[in-house]
């Protein structure tokens, strides 16, 4: 019996070795297969006497059972060991901080121009959109801009090849288009639903919707310093109607300017200028009751009353239709919004400084 108990403890200490499953399956041979140890002591069985082999057949099963009861011991044993090992390697430390997710943000111009509609809109104005490659009609021509006039030069226009008069030849220098081409539309839209046809050249006298529409955008000169940069924005607007005055446009662009910079106590000046498209026209300067800025006129717009022969050329008669416009620029109105003193910043792209704005 001696034999046999030694061979449950060399199988349990040679289990015990085994480091891993597959050196564990190499000791297994050893012992339960086809040449292992058990089996030859099965095979030993055969020779002896029939009383001898029952109690021996029956003392081998039982090693064979201690064997395989330590085989599997050691094989969970190494299972378990693999899976802490495993999970260990894998660990998460969830007390790391999370991984930073780079969320976008609007441009701070961008934002300014989502401001400017929300408050126009809430004043009822339209906002429209335009072409920035634009004919010299509408950029110059139609807003009684003489054929003469410096604007109209090399020196300040970005030229486009091809183009003429009436086909798109030069980057807009202003919003002010849009004043023709959004009240060219809204007259036509009105005279085909009252008239049917609508006569060319006849300029229309009845009754009709008020136009009051901003058009904000980009716009080109040729200029570039601190505070001008060859792209920039403007926020156009206009309303024309038949009892719009002046006093309109103070108090709506006063209202502007109040709700926009949050400051029920922002003064306005509207302060005499010369544009060919207004009659009369004004710069209108700003100034902060308070705040780093305070004392100082700040010029923020030019307006005026909508010129008669741009009331024309918007295909209305000037007898019954009168208005007002102004043009701001939205860049001015950020950087004075958020003290940014360098215009060329907004559009330098650097991440550092747009990013300050979320
Ligand atoms: N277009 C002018 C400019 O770029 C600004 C301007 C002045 C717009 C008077 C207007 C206006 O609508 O009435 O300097």
């Amino acid at each position: 019996m001696n034999d046999l108990t030694t061979v449950v403890d060399t199988a349990r200490a040679a289990f015990e070795q085994a480091q891993t499953p597959a050196e564990l399956e190499n000791s297994k041979a050893l012992f339960l297969g086809k040449s292992g140890r058990i089996t030859e002591l099965m095979k030993g069985l055969a020779a002896l006497p029939v009383e001898e082999k029952k109690s021996r057949g029956a003392a081998i099963n039982l090693v064979k059972q201690c064997v395989e009861a330590a085989l599997n011991a050691r094989r969970q044993a190494l299972a378990e060991r693999e899976l802490q090992v495993q999970l260990q390697a894998e660990a998460l430390d969830v007390t790391l901080p999370g991984r930073q997710r780079g969320m976008g943000g609007l441009h701070p111009v961008s934002l300014t121009l989502e401001r400017i509609e929300a408050i126009f809109g809430s004043m009822g104005f339209e906002v429209a959109q335009g072409p920035e490659i634009e004919s010299d009609w509408f950029n110059f021509t139609a807003l009684n801009t003489p054929e003469d006039h410096p604007a109209r030069s090399m020196h300040d226009t970005f030229y486009v090849e091809g183009g003429s008069e009436h086909a798109p030849n030069l980057l807009r220098t202003h919003t002010s288009p849009m004043q023709i081409r959004h009240a060219v539309q809204h007259v036509k839209k009105h005279r085909a639903s009252v008239e049917g046809t609508v006569a060319e050249g006849v300029l229309f006298s009845g009754a009709m919707p008020e136009i009051r529409v901003i058009a904000p955008g980009r716009t080109y000169r040729v200029d570039s310093d601190a505070t001008h940069s060859p792209m920039f924005h403007q926020c156009e607007g206009l309303w024309v109607g038949e009892n719009v005055s002046f006093k309109d446009l103070k108090y709506v662009f006063t209202d502007f300017c109040r709700t926009f910079f949050e400051n029920p106590d922002l003064v306005l000046r509207f302060r005499p200028s010369f544009f060919p498209f207004t009659e009369p026209s004004a710069e209108i300067d700003i100034q902060f009751p308070s705040g780093p800025l305070a004392g100082r006129w700040l010029e923020v717009a030019g307006s005026g009353q909508v010129h008669p022969n741009v009331i024309r050329n918007m295909g209305l008669d000037p007898e019954r239709y009168i208005g007002f416009a102004f043009g701001m620029g939205p860049d001015r109105l950020t950087m004075l919004r958020y003290g940014v003193n360098d215009l060329r910043l907004f559009f330098d792209g650097d991440i550092r400084f747009l990013s300050q704005f979320r």
